[in-house]
């Protein structure tokens, strides 16, 4: 038996959830749910609760949470790891799902192409020996419009990760019960505050048995720089589209108070979105995970990175999870702040115009259809502006701070 097949046999990952309707209530969502982030996902599709997807991976409770929240959806998902697929047949029993199937199977022996509307692959081909090879498979299955959802290691926050692993092969530790409790002791005991691998354990705090065999004991694992993801990509006939999180990709709300003097800031505003991504994970402790969404089309590359490509009839809305917090006091430019309750749970400020660029979304009664149209956005906000004597915004400003809100990830665009 292949050593990651064995792995994820003895150590189910993620740590079962024995009730995923109550972990749902207590907060549990998939970043791969297309139904809660539907514009990142698909940023030209009508929403439709329909979607038939394939989960190239699925570990011990992706499908069955995705097919409990998404009755509609017509799931299949594989797993390499028989023990995992059977506690998954015993969930899809439990919970008499009708509409997720489930089975044991490697991902280079799948035989699906041009199916799927959504493939989603979350922590797997980093464990693969081939991960081009897997993820052009993967890429395979997704039809001409499909989205597919992608999850690898990045390299940045697991620096001290990849120490300890080859301490511990130094040490000959093996995946059992004795050798998991050594990690733990190792941790706790031995682990000076500042190692590097101590950004990683506070960003990360499951602490499970099957989570240390996974982090600390794994024996195939490759973590990305953004530059490498390049590649990675290249010849899988996929494209870029957009990371899940835009915020951990793009400096510029930790470069805003910066004085124009000290640099131009229009020389970041040329980056690619990989040369952003990869200057703001060098520049602020992360996640440890690349989250994108790639699509087969040329046309979706770099979608809204590429600002050329936002216009007036664009239509704009809140992103999920998003909510208003302080409100805002015209007087000192002070335009309140929103609050990102999902992850990474943060505060952002706005001055004054983009408070009331905000508002005016925020306000739309629309929003949670198809959101605003920008050419609208820019009528409310200049006949706001005339009415309180303030200056009133060309179309390209309104567009600007559109594409701030965008690289934040506090907004979603839209284009029919
Ligand atoms: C880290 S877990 C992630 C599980 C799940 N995607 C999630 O996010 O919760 C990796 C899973 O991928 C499976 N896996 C690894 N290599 C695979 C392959 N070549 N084909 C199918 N499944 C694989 C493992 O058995 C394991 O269950």
């Amino acid at each position: 038996m292949d050593k990651i097949e064995k792995q994820y046999n003895e150590w189910i990952y993620p740590n079962p959830i024995e009730d995923i309707k109550k972990a749902h209530n207590d907060g549990l969502f998939q970043t791969s749910n297309a139904d809660l982030f539907w514009d990142i996902f698909y940023p030209e599709k009508k929403y439709s609760k329909k979607l038939k997807v394939f989960i190239a991976g699925c570990g011990s409770h992706q499908a069955i949470s995705l097919g409990i929240s998404n009755p509609k959806w017509e799931i299949y998902a594989i797993d390499l790891s028989a023990k995992t697929i059977e506690l998954n047949e015993n969930q899809i029993k439990k919970y008499n799902l009708k509409n997720v199937k489930v089975e044991k199977k490697n991902i280079l022996n799948v035989n699906k192409e041009n199916e799927f509307d959504l493939v989603i692959s979350t922590g797997v081909i980093h464990h693969t020996k081939d991960p081009k090879e897997t993820l052009k498979k993967i890429v395979s299955t997704a039809n001409e419009d499909g989205a597919i959802n992608i999850m690898i290691y990045a390299s940045y926050l697991r620096v001290g990760v990849y120490y300890l692993q080859s301490i511990f092969k130094y040490m000959n530790v093996t995946q059992n019960q004795e050798g998991v409790d050594l990690v733990k002791f190792f941790l706790q005991e031995f682990i000076q505050k500042n190692h590097y691998v101590s950004n990683y354990e506070i960003a990360n705090t499951d602490k499970f048995d099957a989570g240390i065999v996974d982090t600390y004991l794994n024996p195939q694992d490759k973590a990305y720089d953004i530059l490498e993801l390049g590649n990675l990509l290249k010849n899988t006939g996929s494209y870029f589209q957009n990371w899940n999180y835009n915020f951990f990709y793009y400096p510029d709300i930790f470069l805003k108070n910066i004085p124009d003097k000290i640099f131009d800031l229009k020389n970041l505003n040329k980056l690619s979105p990989f040369e952003a991504g990869d200057f703001t994970q060098k520049l602020l402790i992360q996640t440890g995970k690349l989250d994108f969404i790639l699509r087969k089309k040329k046309y979706f590359e770099n979608f809204w990175h590429n600002k050329k490509n936002i216009t007036g009839e664009d239509h704009v809305k809140r992103r999920t999870y998003v909510t208003s917090r302080k409100k805002g006091r015209l007087n000192d430019n002070f335009g309140g702040s929103v609050f990102y309750g999902a992850y990474p749970k943060i505060e952002i400020p706005f001055n004054a115009k983009q408070g009331i660029i905000w508002s005016i979304i925020v306000g739309d009664k629309n929003e949670s259809k198809i959101g605003m149209k920008i050419d609208q956005i820019e009528l409310q906000y200049n006949r706001f502006a005339s009415d309180n004597n303030m200056s009133v915004l060309k179309k390209k400003e309104i567009i600007d701070i559109i594409y701030y809100f965008w690289k934040l990830g506090i907004i979603t665009l839209q284009k029919f």
